[in-house]
């Protein structure tokens, strides 16, 4: 018996000449959390679908809790399923919405009553039963169509954007309750969305898409803090990406230099002196400093205010560096924020400094 909730290998989709879906390898753990999170069109909800058994792989195999399921039908393999139009029965109350999976699955009246009660109050809706969807909120018919879901215990739960229906502020709510609903039941979740925001949140483990290819897997801060990819560096938060080499140094303390600048990096890689590489800085590491000009301090530098973003929390700057470096810098904005036309030094810490390969960054 495998010890993984779900195993891909070497999984693979086409559609005619189109690669929905590039060769993919991933095993998900037991109870975890993991989000499918890039742009549209990258290939989330073709995954999905395949592990679901609703569309059949090109190439490539399914387990799930160890056992091939490319020749399981989708009814057998015991799956949750959320998608993003959650599609409730309009004709049916909350309770023969929430039921209709487990009467499909001859669970008798006794049973059924009793667990569509428990998915109920695990939505907080145990008083709405009664009700039409036509008479729910937004959010409240999504909980229905999680309650759905989940009623069934499967052993798999695949949520494809569920929350992109509702309000922003909903939609917080329900990450939350979502979440926690996820830790409680320990249903391992697959679930999509391309809200960076909502993947860090809420994930225990991210994978990374772009181009039907999973370009970086792992925890939230693994992510954030070590992008793999010019990719992941920017399509997660902000970054600054520049193309410069390696001068010399050691693992935990390199020297690298980009249009004049000479940057300190911590990374743990192994380079030489002379490898072309990306240095990323993601913005709100980069910082405003008082101390005097002092340009032979590596990693700090003057810099003067092109633009300013207020944002309320922070504010958002772009600057450009004494050697004409374009710069963005993301600040906490106490009291007022810096003017355009202003100068000051700025600095980074080389823990902070990740460095690329310049081929992997390029792609
Ligand atoms: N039935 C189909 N026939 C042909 N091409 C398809 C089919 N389904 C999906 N595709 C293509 O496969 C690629 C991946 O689609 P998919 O729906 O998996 O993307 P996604 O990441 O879920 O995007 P979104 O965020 O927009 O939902 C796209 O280029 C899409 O046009
Ligand atoms: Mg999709």
């Amino acid at each position: 018996m495998s010890e993984y909730a779900v195993e891909l290998r070497g999984i693979q989709k086409r559609y005619g000449s189109v690669t929905a879906v590039e060769s993919m390898d991933m095993s998900v753990n037991e109870s975890e959390f993991l989000s499918f999170l890039g742009p549209s069109g990258c290939g989330k909800t073709t995954t999905l679908r395949m592990i679901a058994g609703l569309e059949a792989p090109t190439a490539g195999d399914i387990y799930i809790k160890g056992r091939r399921m490319n020749d399981v039908p989708v009814h057998k393999r015991n799956i949750g399923i959320v998608f993003q139009n959650y599609a409730l029965f309009p004709h049916r109350n909350v309770r023969d919405n929430v039921a209709f999976g487990l009467r499909f699955r001859g669970s008798n009246k006794a049973e059924t009553a009793k667990r569509v009660a428990d998915a109920l109050q695990l939505v907080q809706l145990e008083n709405m039963s009664e009700r039409y969807p036509s008479e729910l909120s937004g959010g409240q018919q999504q909980r229905v169509a999680l309650a759905r879901a989940i009623v069934i215990k499967p052993d798999l739960l695949l949520l494809d954007e569920p929350l992109s229906a509702l309000d922003a502020n909903l939609r917080q709510d329900m990450r939350v309750e979502l979440k926690q609903i996820q830790k409680e039941t320990g249903i391992t979740t697959l679930f999509i969305t391309h809200d960076q925001s909502e993947a860090l949140a809420m994930s225990d483990r991210i994978a990374v898409m772009s181009r039907g290819r999973v370009e970086q897997l792992g925890t939230p801060q693994a992510i954030y803090n070590q992008p793999r990819s010019h990719f992941c560096a920017t399509f997660i938060g902000n970054a600054n990406v520049m193309q410069g080499k390696v001068t010399g140094g050691v693992p935990g303390n390199w020297s690298v230099e980009t249009d004049g600048h000479a940057w300190q990096s911590a990374s743990m890689d192994h380079w030489s002196s002379g490898d072309p590489v990306a240095v990323v800085i993601r913005a709100e590491y980069l910082r405003w400093c008082d101390e005097g000009p002092d340009e032979t301090r590596t990693n700090r530098m003057q810099a003067i205010v092109r633009a300013v973003d207020y944002l309320g929390m922070s504010a958002r700057y772009i600057v450009r560096t004494t050697h004409g470096q374009k710069l963005e810098l993301v600040s906490p904005a106490v009291g007022s924020p810096l003017e355009v036309g202003m100068t000051k030094n700025i600095s980074v810490d080389g823990q902070n400094v990740i460095l690329l390969p310049a081929d992997v960054a390029c792609l």
